[in-house]
């Protein structure tokens, strides 16, 4: 028999939610891993940054998810996730796609995990909404993706509770390429209130505070944050070239893709 306090931190572990979700569906399937292994869930929003270094600790338990970017880990999740130290804590890979296709995402965040110190117990991909193209995969992830995602959390520890580590089944190997860029023109209409919640919430900082107006196409990552963070629906991504590429894709990404999960025997 364990002492009080050890049973319950086997039973009921410390767990780690962290994500980057400029559109909020990563969270939504980090948050539902999380649950369904504990009660006791910090959460770790990292898409606008991180104060300071986060110490999980080394029976502690970690979901870490991001979204497929151009089938790679975005290069801002990748940045930040350098002030998160594992210290030999367990951790659940995941990434989340538009119905398309991940790539080399989980393949290179499990790397990333690894680099920074966790065990990587398990992964996963899980579809969601696509948020340039909104019309694919739209009311994803639903109820049967976060069922899947509860059920995936708590398969991944029990099979590691004994022995933590061992080699998932990768997908694709990790390219020594450069991150894929997507340049698309995101504009604000006359529903606009100047309100200035898209200023403030941008990843980058590309839209100006005293004109939301004005968004640096520069430095805009195309992330749809402000879209979906709009009250006022006033923020559109738009041209000519993105309505063609989106009726493209939309007619080639109508089939729905399921939720794939590795966790070793
Ligand atoms: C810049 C960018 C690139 C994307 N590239 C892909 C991709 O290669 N494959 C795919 O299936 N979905 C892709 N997506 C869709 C996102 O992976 C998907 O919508 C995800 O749910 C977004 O996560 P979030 O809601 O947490 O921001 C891309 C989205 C953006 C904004
Ligand atoms: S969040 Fe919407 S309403 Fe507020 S400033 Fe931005 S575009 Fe305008
Ligand atoms: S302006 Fe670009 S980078 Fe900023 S929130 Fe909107 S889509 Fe994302």
């Amino acid at each position: 028999m364990f002492p009080n306090h050890i049973s319950n931190e086997i039973k009921n572990p410390k767990v780690h939610a962290i994500y980057f979700s400029p559109a909020r569906s990563t969270k939504k399937v980090v948050e539902a891993i999380a649950s369904g292994i504990s009660d006791d869930v910090q959460i770790h929003d990292i898409t606008q940054g991180i104060q300071k270094q986060v110490d999980i600790k080394p029976n502690e338990i970690a979901v870490v998810g991001v979204p497929a970017y151009s089938g790679r880990v975005p290069a801002l999740a990748c940045e930040y996730l350098q002030q998160i130290n594992g210290n030999g804590a367990r951790a659940i890979v995941t990434c989340v796609y538009g119905n398309n296709d991940y790539q080399y995402t989980l393949d290179e965040l499990t790397h990333i995990c690894g680099d920074r110190g966790f065990i990587p117990i398990s992964s996963g991909a899980f579809v969601a909404r696509h948020s340039i193209f909104q019309e694919v995969a739209k009311g994803r992830p639903d109820k049967r993706d976060l069922d899947k995602a509860r059920q995936f959390g708590k398969q991944s520890v029990l099979h590691t509770r004994v022995s933590a580590g061992g080699q998932q089944k990768l997908k694709g190997l990790h390219p020594n390429r450069p991150v894929g860029e997507i340049s698309l023109a995101v504009k604000t209409d006359s529903n606009c209130n100047y309100c200035g919640a898209c200023a403030r919430l941008c990843p980058v900082g590309a839209i100006d505070f005293n004109n939301p107006k004005k968004t640096s196409k520069k430095d805009c990552i195309a992330c749809a944050r402000c879209i979906e963070m709009c009250s006022y629906n006033a923020r559109k991504f738009k041209g000519l070239l993105y309505h063609i590429a989106r009726k493209r894709f939309e007619d080639s990404n109508q089939e729905r893709k399921e939720v794939e999960v590795f966790i070793p025997l």
